[in-house]
């Protein structure tokens, strides 16, 4: 859908009169004559139907029936259908803006031509795509396919930088996975998790960032982007022929403005402090929304420091600190037996920092929680065993805590709940 500028003024009036209209106050007026259905299926409705009776289990029921609209406050992680479909494709990002997601994530790496696309790791290749049945472009590959054998697992390392753009723009997409027992590629191609699926295993579309800004810009309802620059592992040293970190950081944003996009609309991400700074200093009005990742307290040695640091990166320009689920959940309570928001919560909204966490819907059945050692439950792993805690879990950051957003592999479940309590977004 395109409008021109003063069909948008007139629009804007008009969603202003439409009173029922739900969600998400836009900054662009969304049409609701454009009859774009988001839609759910039957999982907000299993997770609910598996609460233990309570306040929250009666007020999530009583938004069944909607009205539901796009909200910001879910974000499609690497495109928002991740959970079934393979992820950074126009398929993945189409499911997670059908389910209603605001904000659709591109995790941008680089081509040996050094064009921009989404894939979630600049050397994941061989378990994302079909590059290992590209006989062309697999003897391209970083360490191409070695079988396994009775001592080895199989082995292969393909990055973006091994390709060109033209190149890469001819994979397929595929769920995440592989095969370590594989002695042919065709093997290699499977070993996805079990509560994954391979049926959408039919050459997902790879997107490159010009191609994901316009798919997101032509969705239906107001939908904002955040892209994650990458850090390059050691496969890919940088600079990488002359190609600085700090070029890259530029070029992503450069990307944008090249399209026009209101930096509003754009909250970009990285892992590493020197990129959102570049951004803050070059790019203020794109720096003051990106968003800085943290996995630094990973390690329980480190958690406190991880805590304690996060006043003094507001000060340093930081607006928006991003974690893992498990650094904002602590078990506690008068007989430490509940779910409470951790040291880390509280510190970072103490600071004045804006939360936006990952990710929902990575985790597979939460009774497997502590038996399979699941990472973002691992904080309140004692206490998580069945799926209906997963609303519960929610509803602790998203209104006691009171996270701006929340990254999803599956994003009915986080837009049913927005939905439910109103809940827009960052930068609303
Ligand atoms: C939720 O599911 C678990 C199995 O994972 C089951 O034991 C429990 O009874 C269910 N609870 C409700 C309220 O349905
Ligand atoms: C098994 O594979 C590894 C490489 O993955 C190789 O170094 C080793 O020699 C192989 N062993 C045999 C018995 O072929
Ligand atoms: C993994 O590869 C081995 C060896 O080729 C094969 O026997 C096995 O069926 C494969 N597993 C899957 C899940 O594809
Ligand atoms: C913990 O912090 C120390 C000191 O900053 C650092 O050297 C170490 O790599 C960190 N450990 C992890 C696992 O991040
Ligand atoms: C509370 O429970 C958690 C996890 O079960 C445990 O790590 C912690 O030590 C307990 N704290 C107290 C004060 O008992």
């Amino acid at each position: 859908m395109r409008t021109t500028t003063s069909a948008l003024a007139v629009l804007a009036l008009m969603a202003e009169l439409v009173v029922a209209w739900p969600v998400h106050t836009p900054k662009l007026a969304y049409n609701p004559a454009d009859e774009y259905y988001i839609s759910f299926g039957p999982r907000p409705y299993y997770l609910i139907q598996n609460m233990t009776e309570s306040p929250l289990k009666d007020q999530l029921e009583s938004c069944e029936n909607g009205p539901f609209g796009v909200t910001a406050w879910s974000i499609g992680h690497r495109g928002g259908g991740t959970l079934q479909i393979p992820e950074e494709t126009v398929q993945s990002t189409m499911a997670g803006a059908r389910m209603g997601a605001g904000i659709l994530e591109c995790d941008v790496s680089f081509t040996s031509d050094l064009g921009l696309v989404c894939r979630h790791d600049i050397c994941d290749l061989h378990t994302t795509t079909d590059i290992l049945l590209r006989p062309e472009l697999a003897k391209k590959c970083h360490t191409p396919f070695t079988p396994a054998n009775a001592t080895h697992p199989a082995k292969a390392l393909c990055c973006t930088a091994d390709i060109t753009m033209d190149e890469f723009t001819s994979l397929c997409g595929k769920m995440d996975g592989f095969n370590a027992s594989a002695t042919t590629p065709e093997d290699y191609q499977h070993g996805v998790p079990f509560f994954r699926t391979e049926l959408y295993d039919t050459c997902g579309q790879v997107m490159t960032l010009d191609s994901y800004i316009e798919l997101v810009d032509s969705l239906p309802g107001y939908r904002n982007f955040t892209p994650e620059l990458k850090t390059p592992p050691k496969a890919v040293p940088m600079p990488f022929n002359g190609y600085t970190q700090a070029q890259y950081a530029r070029d992503m944003i450069n990307t944008f403005i090249s399209h026009g996009i209101d930096p509003a609309r754009v909250f970009p991400q990285s892992f590493t402090p020197a990129d959102v700074y570049l951004w803050l200093n070059e790019f203020p009005e794109w720096g003051a929304q990106a968003v800085f990742l943290d996995e630094d307290g990973d390690d329980p040695s480190n958690f406190t420091t991880a805590v304690n640091r996060l006043p003094a990166l507001k000060a340093s320009g930081v607006n928006i600190i991003s974690p893992p689920i498990n650094y904002l959940l602590a078990v506690g309570g008068p007989n430490n037996d509940t779910i409470v928001p951790s040291d880390y919560a509280i510190t970072a909204k103490n600071a004045g920092l804006d939360i936006i966490a990952w990710s929902f819907e990575r985790s597979g059945p939460l009774t497997r929680v502590a038996a399979d050692g699941d990472y973002y439950y691992s904080s309140v792993a004692p206490v998580v065993h069945y799926d209906g805690q997963m609303y519960e879990i929610l509803d602790i950051m998203g209104r006691e805590i009171g996270i701006k957003g929340m990254f999803a592999d599956w994003s009915s479940t986080v837009t049913y709940y927005a939905n439910c309590f109103g809940l827009k977004g960052p930068g609303n």
